[in-house]
């Protein structure tokens, strides 16, 4: 591994960026002064905001099926011992609407198309599921809650009741509900403000058709299974995008036209948005530099302001249910790579602060812009060409992302959190509290650099943080970790701390490596790396 830059030297890396020949390009060497606002306006923040949504169609994959998938059941305890609760797990997504269910099936059966450049890991056309398909959630963590998706796109209620049935026996049998994994939501159809694009409906198809064919879809599943009343609730939505208004596909719309309002709907109790930040579904390039930049992210992210407003005005939780960076499986170069993790960490973050309760990124095997890779690939997740050696289970650098907010985050319990107030294009930060008392910061630096930069002899701009900590701090042990990264387009090598989750087991690695500063020090965060700070005010 390369060295990792000096991270902290009182005003060295101002100094050095003063002699550099390159200063004259080095505008992001000023320093930025940030004060720690006090909890008066920070939210709280669930331990589980670090989530995932799975592509059913492999499902079985994730979750193992004769036994557990240790792999990915230790990437989640690594998160779940992080915080103290395991990630959100969604199952559904395009492949929740073509899923059919015949008992005589053991687990799924799937129909795929052939692979492609664009596409290397196609989603099956067809799956017909089981019982036991849906009995594998108990291979999760203990206490995960599960959003599961029955087919609402083929407009076929004998399927919906059947998978909803299957669903709720698997969770009310003993395997699952001894260990405490719950069915949180049910999800009827996936993306229903697409289908007069996809053919599942015609063109006309509006805001109130679907408000009355969910509530009929949802009343017919209500009065045929028997709801978890503890544990179990509608999710509403499920939309790619939102009008924010009464016209078309929005939450403020669906409220307006009652869907809360039958035997069902009074058992809503959240929305669901889908969110990318981009697309790849044509094949078109992606551009890391504008994925992790600060404004866009905040750009994407604060146009739902009034949906959550308004979602939260009705009781209900707000939640990102599928996100990721590109849609249709993520960018190659950009989705998979180092820079992404940077976009995830300040994407995942910001959603909080806006009052987003859960952010579920989407994973399928073999796409892109996954937080894990839980089993062997034999093609390219790039382009689809064979591998030369089979990949094991791995973890992408966005996971470094969910490790990061997980450890920000912790296992206190009751957290909160405020994004910082810094002036500065590059450079985004967030206090947490725990009962209100300032505990920790994370710091980011959005500015890319590529392994071109390095080649070309570019050096690594520098940007200087002093932090104002507030005077009950004193000056007493501030401990700083760094999310280490060399290169924004880097796939792997990063590290977290020295410690490196690219291993065999998906395990951690290595030694930590933290270092104690004092509170009037520049602390300097490197192009495209992000810094925990944790202190000390009680
Ligand atoms: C999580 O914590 C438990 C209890 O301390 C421990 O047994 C387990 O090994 C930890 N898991 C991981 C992945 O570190
Ligand atoms: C409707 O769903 C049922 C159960 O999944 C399935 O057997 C049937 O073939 C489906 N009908 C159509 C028209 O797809
Ligand atoms: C899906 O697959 C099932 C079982 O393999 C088959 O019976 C059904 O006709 C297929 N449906 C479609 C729409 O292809
Ligand atoms: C209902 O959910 C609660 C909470 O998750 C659980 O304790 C209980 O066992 C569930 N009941 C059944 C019948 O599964
Ligand atoms: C979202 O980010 C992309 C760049 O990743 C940008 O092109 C787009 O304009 C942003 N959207 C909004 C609404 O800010």
């Amino acid at each position: 591994m390369s060295p990792i830059q000096p991270i902290f030297s009182l005003f060295a890396a101002l100094s050095s960026y003063a002699a550099s020949p390159n200063s004259a390009q080095s505008s992001s060497s000023t320093a930025v002064e940030i004060d720690i606002p006090p909890a008066a306006n920070a939210l709280t923040i669930s331990p589980s905001l670090v989530s995932l949504s799975i592509e059913q169609d492999r499902w079985t994959d994730w979750s193992g099926i004769m036994s557990g998938n240790q792999f990915f059941y230790n990437v989640m305890e690594n998160l779940n011992n992080l915080t103290g609760s395991p990630p959100g797990i969604r199952i559904g997504a395009n492949s929740e609407d073509r899923t059919n269910f015949n008992e005589a099936v053991q687990y799924a059966q799937d129909i795929f198309p052939e692979p492609n450049p664009t596409t290397p890991y196609p989603e099956a056309t067809n799956i017909t599921v089981g019982d036991s398909y849906y009995t594998t959630a108990k291979y999760l963590l203990p206490d995960t809650e599960v959003i599961w998706g029955v087919n609402f796109g083929q407009n076929n209620l004998t399927a919906a009741i059947l998978e909803a049935k299957s669903i709720m026996q698997a969770f009310c049998g003993s395997e699952i509900s001894s260990l405490g994994i719950s069915l949180k939501y049910l999800e009827i159809g996936n993306e229903p403000d697409l289908y007069m694009n996809n053919g599942l409906r015609p063109k006309n198809y509006n805001v109130g058709q679907y408000v009355t064919e969910w509530t009929n879809f949802a009343n017919a599943i209500f009065e045929d299974i028997t709801l978890n009343e503890t544990s179990t609730r509608f999710l509403a939505g499920s939309f790619a995008g939102s009008s924010s208004n009464l016209e078309g596909f929005s939450p403020q719309a669906i409220y307006k036209l009652g869907i809360s309002d039958s035997p069902a709907g009074e058992y809503i109790a959240a929305f669901s948005e889908h969110h990318y930040q981009g697309t790849f579904c044509s094949g078109s390039a992606g551009v890391l530099a504008d994925l992790m930049d600060k404004a866009n992210i905040r750009g994407n992210l604060s146009q739902y302001v009034p949906d959550i407003q308004a979602t939260n005005d009705q009781g209900f939780d707000y939640i990102l249910g599928e996100t990721n960076s590109y849609s249709c499986h993520g960018a190659p170069g950009v989705s998979n790579t180092a820079g992404a993790a940077i976009w995830a960490l300040d994407y995942v973050l910001y959603a909080a602060t806006l009052g987003t309760k859960q952010v579920y990124f989407h994973d399928g095997i073999g796409f892109k812009y996954n937080l894990v890779q839980p089993v062997t690939l034999t093609r390219s997740i790039l382009d689809g060409s064979p591998l030369s050696s089979p990949l094991p289970p791995h973890v992408q650098p966005q996971y470094y992302a969910g490790i990061v907010a997980a450890e920000a985050i912790g296992r206190h319990g009751n957290t909160q959190i405020s994004e910082l107030d810094i002036d500065n294009a590059q450079v985004s930060g967030y206090v947490f509290y725990d009962d209100h008392d300032e505990k920790r910061l994370v710091l980011i630096n959005h500015t890319p650099y590529f392994k071109a930069d390095e080649t070309a002899g570019t050096q690594r701009p520098v940007v200087n943080v002093q932090i104002s900590f507030p005077k009950k701090c004193g000056t007493r042990n501030i401990v700083v970790k760094m999310l280490e990264i060399q290169h924004s387009d880097d796939t792997s090598g990063l590290t977290w701390g020295g410690q490196s989750y690219e291993t065999s087991d998906g395990l951690i690695q290595g030694s930590v490596s933290a270092s104690t500063v004092v509170s009037n020090e520049y602390l300097g965060i490197p192009a495209s790396q992000a810094a925990l700070v944790t202190f000390d005010c009680s």
